[in-house]
């Protein structure tokens, strides 16, 4: 079996949600250091807190640090990877709160949905020093292929993304580069949402997707694990979405 033995993961994101559960997953694979990034100083005091009391507890070897960084800054972005230096895998997660609607929006507002999720993610994969055998892995969404109303640049975005790891495979080979997409998983971001609009979301999935549950942050984070750990797959995009795309 393979691990993340004695490699550095960086998970830009990571803090919350998604990029969260991969942290914790990551540790759960061995991975000897977690470096768990996001631009809140706050959120990422306490998910280093929250990932060190866990694999404590568990007994995992890895050590959790954690770095305030706001992707925006491209200043900012290329310290930190310089700062840095080499690492084995880089995980980006990082998404900033939904903009939605189409008909009767100016477009102009729309245009920073692609700032943290493309542009962010595209200058972290060109600053990234990614040591060899290593990866980089970033989030797109199950809304490239079955969106709602309302969210046809969510769909531009996620689509975006599953195009640009292609691309970049073939322009940083040999190091691998992957997406996850991702279906509905109840993360914190899904607080931003009226409780009782959440709540009622929860059910209509459970009851419309094959897997007849939403997912949880934990169950995707192993598609990123398998990502960082598989040395024959780069350029490809693994959909963890329950069978949203046939239901
Ligand atoms: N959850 C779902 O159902 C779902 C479905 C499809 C796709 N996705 C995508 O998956 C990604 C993760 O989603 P999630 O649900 O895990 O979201 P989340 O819980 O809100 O986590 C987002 C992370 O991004 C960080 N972030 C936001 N703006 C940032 C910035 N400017 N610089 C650095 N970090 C930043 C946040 O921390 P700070 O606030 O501290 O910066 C946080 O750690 C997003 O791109 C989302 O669109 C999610």
């Amino acid at each position: 079996m393979t691990s993340l033995k004695n490699q550095t993961v960086v998970v830009v994101g990571g803090t919350s949600g998604i990029g969260f559960a991969v942290a914790l997953a990551s540790l759960h694979a061995q991975a000897s250091h977690v470096i768990v990034v996001s631009s809140t100083t706050d959120k990422v005091s306490d998910a280093v807190k929250r990932l060190t009391a866990i694999a404590t507890e568990h007994r995992l070897n890895g050590t959790v640090t954690g770095s305030n960084l706001d992707v925006g800054s491209a200043e900012d972005v290329k310290k930190f990877f310089k700062k840095i230096g080499e690492i084995d895998h880089v995980v980006y997660t990082s998404g900033d709160a939904l903009k939605l609607g189409f008909k009767d929006v100016d477009l102009g507002t729309l245009k920073e949905t692609f700032d943290v999720r493309f542009w962010s993610a595209a200058l972290v994969a060109q600053q990234a020093q990614i040591k060899a055998g290593g990866s980089i892995t970033l989030t797109g969404g199950v809304a490239s292929i079955k969106p709602p109303v309302d969210w046809p640049i969510i769909a531009g975005v996620s689509g975006a993304i599953d195009s640009l790891v292609r691309g970049l495979a073939v322009d940083l080979a040999p190091v691998r580069v992957n997406s996850v997409s991702p279906g509905a998983i109840v993360t914190e971001s899904w607080d931003r949402m009226p409780s009782h609009f959440k709540d009622k979301l929860v059910a209509d999935l459970s009851e419309k997707l094959l897997v007849k549950h939403v997912g949880q942050p934990a169950e995707i984070a192993d598609a990123y694990v398998f990502l960082m750990k598989c040395g024959f797959i780069t350029g490809e995009t693994i959909s963890v979405n329950g069978g949203h795309t046939l239901s």
